[in-house]
């Protein structure tokens, strides 16, 4: 018997040292380990081993086993090494990788990063506020009152505990009375939101930029001094622009400002940019009952507020004919922005 295992062992070794692939592998594998075997045929042989040599035959028998076993791995393994050989023969792993193609940033962020540098410069720091505001803030505060038609159901996106998506940016002016005092010089960057129809120049949600600037003797020429300043530096000194009296509850006097559009391919156009006007006293007087203090006396302090659409401010940089592209996320149309 020991000599029998000494034969399968040799003849095994020798049918392993020719295996030249994974199929021959298999075979001599199945030839002397499988279930017809001959080491497994040995094996079933035991039970006619007398007693006292039992063990001496089982520890060869498992020597045998271990020794095919072993070899047949070493020589899967060499089979796999080379197999990986052939398939990196014809690829250079030094060579560097191909670059990604490069983002860009979208051409909303590229206006709101040139605006909020420019007003920066001119002395502005960031404050910010929710997008889910009170009425308070949202209108009360801003001398809004409930029967005002910016008010209603059908132009503001309202929560059933009462509050709604601000349906402009002015909150921020009231969020930042509340908290700091005068001289006050603020910019709030941030999207609104209006049941708008929505068309060529107009999104339900939308973004603007506000700005408020309350000190002592403040006055309309510094307003206009500063957006003059501001259009300038983000448009360029050709920039055509003109401020309409208008009305907002929460300034007077009040204006709108236009800037003419050049939209490749078609006529020129005056779209409406930004409202803007001197702080009402009423708003003072609301934001220091909440104060509990003079801090915003309308006797002693003036201010200017305004707040921009800043998708609008990306329609004339760019020449862009219809806010919907802003949205849409046609890449054609956000690669023309990569910079
Ligand atoms: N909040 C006004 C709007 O959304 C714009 C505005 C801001 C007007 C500040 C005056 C002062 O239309």
């Amino acid at each position: 018997m020991l000599a029998q295992l000494d034969t399968i062992q040799t003849e095994a070794l020798a049918a392993i040292a020719g295996i030249t692939d994974e199929a021959s592998l298999e075979e001599v594998r199945i030839a002397f380990l499988g279930k017809k075997g001959s080491l497994t045929a040995a094996a079933a042989g035991m039970r006619d081993v007398p007693a006292d040599q039992k063990k001496d035959v089982g520890q060869k028998l498992n020597e045998v086993r271990e020794a095919i076993t072993s070899a047949l791995e070493t020589t899967s393994a060499d089979l796999t090494a080379k197999k990986d050989a052939a398939a990196f023969a014809s690829i250079d792993p030094t060579l560097p990788s191909r670059p990604l193609p490069k983002g860009g940033l979208h051409p909303l962020s590229l206006v709101l990063d040139e605006a909020v540098k420019v007003l920066r410069r001119m002395g502005f720091a960031l404050a910010e506020g929710p997008e889910i505001e009170t009425e308070w803030h949202c209108f009360d505060a801003l001398n809004t009152p409930a029967d005002h038609p910016a008010r209603n159901e059908s132009d503001t996106f309202y929560f059933e505990n009462g509050k709604l998506l601000r349906t402009h940016t002015s909150s921020v002016q009231i969020r930042t009375m509340e908290k700091e005092v005068p001289p006050v010089r603020i910019i709030a960057p941030g999207s609104a939101f209006r049941r708008d129809e929505i068309d060529a120049t107009h999104l339900s949600a939308f973004h603007q930029l506000e700005g408020l600037y309350v000190d002592q003797r403040v006055t309309l020429a510094d307003l206009k001094g500063t957006l003059e300043y501001f259009f300038r530096e983000i448009f360029g000194s050709k920039t055509e622009f003109r401020f309409r009296p208008h009305f907002f509850p929460f300034t007077e006097p009040s204006f709108e400002v236009d800037i003419k559009l050049h939209a490749a391919g078609r006529p020129s156009k005056w779209i409406e940019i930004a409202g803007c006007g001197m702080v009402d006293p009423a708003v003072f007087s609301e934001v220091g009952r909440k104060r509990g203090d003079a801090a915003y006396d309308p006797d002693k302090v003036t201010g200017f507020a305004f707040g921009m659409g800043l998708d609008r401010l990306a329609m004339i940089m760019y020449g862009i004919p219809d806010l919907r592209l802003l949205i849409e996320n046609d890449v054609r149309f956000l690669q023309q922005f990569r910079g």
